[in-house]
């Protein structure tokens, strides 16, 4: 159940959708007051829809997929940030249709399809038959794919694309290493490193083989049934750990070119500050990292990088050199 504050109507219709108030707005949402199993997660028929800022977009939503992080969070991962803001409404993608826009919204019209993602730090989440996100987070959904379908890719992808491109820089012609190329994160790297010109090796299991080959990988190779260190053959660029166990890491920094990138998705910042409080937690994390990056360069000959405030799921753990 929704109803709307202000009278909006159509665009050459007379009413003005960039002026319109979700002040008192209401719509459904699933709602994490404490944290927990799924059992804490509560559908609650009437939650407000705050107003529009000038670059936000009110999508209705036609689906909305579950991360990795959804559940983390909901089980109290980075409670020490997000437990003074509870309740929350979780949830990073979506895929819907526009319903309203704020007064600088240029490249969108009411009714379009469209699928994004939230930053992850986003309180407000995307369980809700309306969620709001900035326009630059939204793009249009092609006609090929369903709500559904489009909802499974953004934060996965954006999470690859940060990695590979804003992290590893990766350019034509170099070699890639991704750990984990089953997943969501893996599947959407491949592709990207596949469209940069780069060429992959992957790990997966079993049954994603044939899909992680069609996606343009070079070498697949069994985590389940080989000896992951002796099938993989050569040196790398770049290294995306998308599973993040110890063994990986040794994997990944041993198979990397000198000055290449080792990357992780497994940030320690937020647990370690979940177990100690903020104050302690984050230099105790950045401290980890420097360690790891002190480490690596004396037995690697490799410079390192690291984000210390590697809060959630989002961000990459870098430990490489731009070099
Ligand atoms: N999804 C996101 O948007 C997102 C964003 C930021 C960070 N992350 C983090 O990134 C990690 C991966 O997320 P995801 O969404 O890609 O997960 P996912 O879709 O559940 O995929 C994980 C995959 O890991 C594979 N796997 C497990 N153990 C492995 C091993 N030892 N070697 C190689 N592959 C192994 C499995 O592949 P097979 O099925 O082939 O066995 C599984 O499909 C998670 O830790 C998550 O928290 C995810």
């Amino acid at each position: 159940m929704w109803r709307l504050a202000g009278r909006w109507r159509r665009p050459g219709l007379g009413f003005d959708f960039r002026a319109a108030s979700t002040a008192a707005m209401t719509c459904r949402a699933v709602v994490l007051s404490r944290f927990g199993g799924p059992e804490v997660l509560e559908v609650r028929p009437s939650v407000e829809v705050p107003d529009l800022r000038p670059r936000e977009v009110l999508v209705r939503a036609r689906a909305v997929s579950i991360n990795p992080l959804d559940l983390r969070m909901r089980s109290g991962y980075g409670r020490s940030i997000f437990e003074p803001l509870l309740p929350l409404i979780l949830g990073r993608d979506i895929s819907g249709e526009v319903a309203a826009f704020g007064s600088s919204v240029s490249s969108l019209i009411v009714g379009q399809e469209v699928f994004g993602a939230l930053h992850p730090t986003a309180v407000r989440g995307t369980y809700a038959d309306y969620a709001i996100l900035s326009e630059d987070e939204l793009t249009l959904k092609p006609p090929s794919l369903t709500h559904v379908e489009a909802s499974a890719i953004p934060f996965a992808a954006l999470t690859a694309w940060r990695a590979l491109k804003s992290t590893a820089r990766i350019t034509k012609g170099q070699r890639l290493l991704v750990l984990g190329g089953g997943g969501a994160v893996g599947l959407a790297a491949i592709q990207l490193s596949v469209a940069a010109g780069c060429s992959v090796s992957t790990t997966c299991g079993s049954k994603s083989i044939d899909r992680v080959l069609e996606a343009g990988a070079e070498q697949a190779v069994d985590y389940t049934v080989e000896d992951t260190e002796l099938a993989i053959k050569g040196q790398f660029d770049a290294v995306l750990d998308t599973i993040g166990i110890p063994v990986n890491e040794r994997i990944g920094i041993n198979f990397l070119k000198k000055g290449g990138h080792y990357m992780t998705l497994q940030g320690e910042a937020a647990s370690i500050a979940d177990s100690y409080g903020l104050a302690i937690g984050l230099p105790t994390a950045t401290a980890i990292l420097l360690k790891k990056q002190i480490q690596y360069r004396y037995s690697h000959g490799i410079e390192k990088r690291g984000k210390k405030k590697n809060l959630c799921d989002g961000p990459v753990l870098s430990i490489g050199g731009h070099t």
